[in-house]
């Protein structure tokens, strides 16, 4: 299994959305193969809390510390994307 690195931005917008308490809610949750990793701004402001799954490029926007166990779960466990919380920018349907 490849090892992924998984993004959270954790700059003012983010953070003012709940990007901490997702950034726990990784920390929390065993991720085999993962490093979970608070990041800089992504540059997708007004969307967050951002979360960006490294090298498969798949991003994820609005994440809910709730939804991170699916994320762990389905993504990073099974490699099947969450298409529920897929970014739309970068992710149309
Ligand atoms: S503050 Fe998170 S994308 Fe800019």
């Amino acid at each position: 299994m490849s090892t992924k690195t998984v993004l959270i931005c954790q700059n003012t917008t983010c953070r003012k959305a709940g990007a901490a308490k997702v950034l726990a809610a990784f920390q929390t949750e065993f991720s085999p193969n993962a490093t979970i990793q608070g990041s800089a701004c992504l540059g997708q402001c007004g969307n967050g809390p951002m979360v960006l799954v490294m090298p498969d490029q798949v991003w994820y926007s609005r994440v809910h510390p709730d939804e991170v166990p699916t994320l762990v779960q389905q993504h990073l466990r099974r490699g099947q994307q969450v298409k529920a919380l897929l970014y739309p920018k970068y992710h149309p349907s």
